[in-house]
């Protein structure tokens, strides 16, 4: 049985920052040396001789890494594409569909990875797509978000909907399967945000349901190094779907009567060379998989791990926030997933309307959040994202297998100092009277 915690970081993350409290896992991944150390040699190959390695080695190379992957996770590789992050993927999508701009619109929904949703706002300004928003207020129900996606869908408006398997902030799951279901039985093409999935949920699922798309990154959870993510395109679009930038995979109309796509090979034939870029990330799956099955013990240990921890550092944030934290949760307890937790932040009475003027004012939220962020990145090496959601801060903690219980303690005694520092700060300048720069009245 492998011991994870401290002890297993010392041993397989070297090269991470010593004095670094690592509870935000979600955003950017951890990489161990082990799989680090195989991009480097695969960075190298690339140098030794170039010609030797884009022309004869890497699209090799490629399908080693898809197919090794697929067996990994229970998927058909002839579904599986590479592509360099979870925007990629979305973006690979959104912007190959061929749209009618007068009729065609996108349902998202309010709390969408706002990169993507903001891929929709761009075709939207820029052609005219149409889109619509279903709102997500947690701690909601599953049954609550499927009805009211329904509504949406229901109205027979839209041709796409875009949906989060696990979304970023707040982060929590969605009743993914159900929505899928949904989608089918409106006769609505479903494109699913899957970037926390792989690595923390089961993923056969896909083959199963058969939904249109779905992207997941694997440079999150997978411990894949940064930028690799899997796109899963249904076979009925793998003629359509192009890549994002198009490249030399395109078939032009004037080249249609030359070779067509090979049904059994298109998703390889398109997505092994985009240009030249280093590839080396993605040919580091089957690395990543060796840590993650010898090493690690495989996916359920990984994720027992996980979910033991959780409970722990739920527990332990709570305390340390104080009277009023609460675990984000619904009554089904769905929400939550193995590696990410958020806790809603107690404001002192005083805070109250400031809480409440940063919900309304965005431009001095966003100053409010970067500063804050920045001195909990930079003074005390333990950052932990945050956001206004229903009227209350919550603060989204990550759970891997390099963490104990401890850093949870030290993490959110941090945190709560900033948080307190920061809205300290912010009520001066809005609301002191002494304060030069104070900007509203207390009512
Ligand atoms: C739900 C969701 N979608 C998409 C992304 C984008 O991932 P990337 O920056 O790797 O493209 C993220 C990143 O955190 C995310 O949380």
């Amino acid at each position: 049985m492998v011991e994870f915690g401290h002890a297993f970081k010392d041993k397989y993350y070297t090269l991470l920052d010593r004095e670094v409290t690592l509870v935000n896992h979600g955003s950017y991944g951890t990489t161990s040396t082990m799989v680090m150390d195989q991009l480097r040699k695969v960075c190298e190959e690339e140098e030794l001789y170039p010609d030797e390695f884009y022309l004869i080695k890497s699209k090799e190379q490629y399908v080693a890494q898809i197919n090794a992957l697929a067996n990994y996770i229970g998927l058909d590789h002839k579904n599986l594409a590479l592509v360099p992050n979870a925007t990629m993927g979305i973006n690979t999508i959104l912007r190959s569909i061929p749209w009618d701009f007068e009729k065609d619109s996108v349902l998202v929904h309010t709390t969408s990875y706002g990169a993507c949703s903001n891929t929709v706002k761009f075709l939207h300004d820029y052609y005219g797509l149409k889109f619509d928003t279903t709102t997500n207020v947690y701690p909601m129900e599953d049954e609550e978000v499927l009805s009211n996606f329904e509504k949406k869908l229901a109205t027979g408006q839209h041709k796409v909907c875009m949906f989060d398997m696990i979304s970023s902030m707040p982060g929590v799951m969605l009743p993914y399967k159900g929505l899928i279901k949904l989608c089918k039985k409106y006769n609505v093409l479903s494109l699913i945000d899957g970037a926390h999935a792989i690595g923390m949920v089961d993923l056969k699922f896909i083959d199963e349901l058969q939904p249109d798309f779905l992207t997941t990154n694997l440079h999150k959870w997978m411990s894949v190094p940064k930028s690799c993510a899997l796109l899963y395109i249904n076979p009925k679009h793998h003629d359509t779907i192009q890549t994002n930038p198009i490249s030399w995979s395109y078939i032009s109309e004037d080249r249609k009567n030359g070779a067509p796509y090979n049904s059994e090979t298109v998703m390889i034939d398109k997505f092994w060379y985009l240009g030249t870029v280093s590839y080396a990330p993605m040919l580091c799956v089957e690395e990543a998989i060796k840590f993650r099955s010898e090493v690690c013990g495989g996916e359920q240990a990984i994720r027992d791990y996980q979910l033991q921890l959780r409970e722990k550092a739920v527990r332990l944030v709570i305390e340390q926030f104080g009277p009023g934290a609460e675990l984000l949760e619904n009554s089904k307890g769905t929400l939550n997933v193995p590696g990410m937790f958020n806790i809603s932040f107690p404001v002192d009475t005083r805070y109250v309307p400031v809480v409440k003027y940063l919900t309304e004012n965005f431009h001095d939220w966003r100053n409010f959040k970067a500063k804050c962020e920045a001195t909990m990145v930079t003074k005390d090496k333990a950052f932990a994202p945050f956001l206004v959601h229903n009227g209350k801060i919550y603060v989204r903690f990550s759970v891997f297998i390099i963490n104990e219980a401890s850093d949870y303690v030290k993490s959110s005694k941090m945190i709560k100092n900033r948080l307190n520092e920061a809205l300290e700060e912010q009520y001066q300048q809005l609301f002191d009277l002494n304060s030069k720069t104070r900007k509203l009245e207390i009512k």
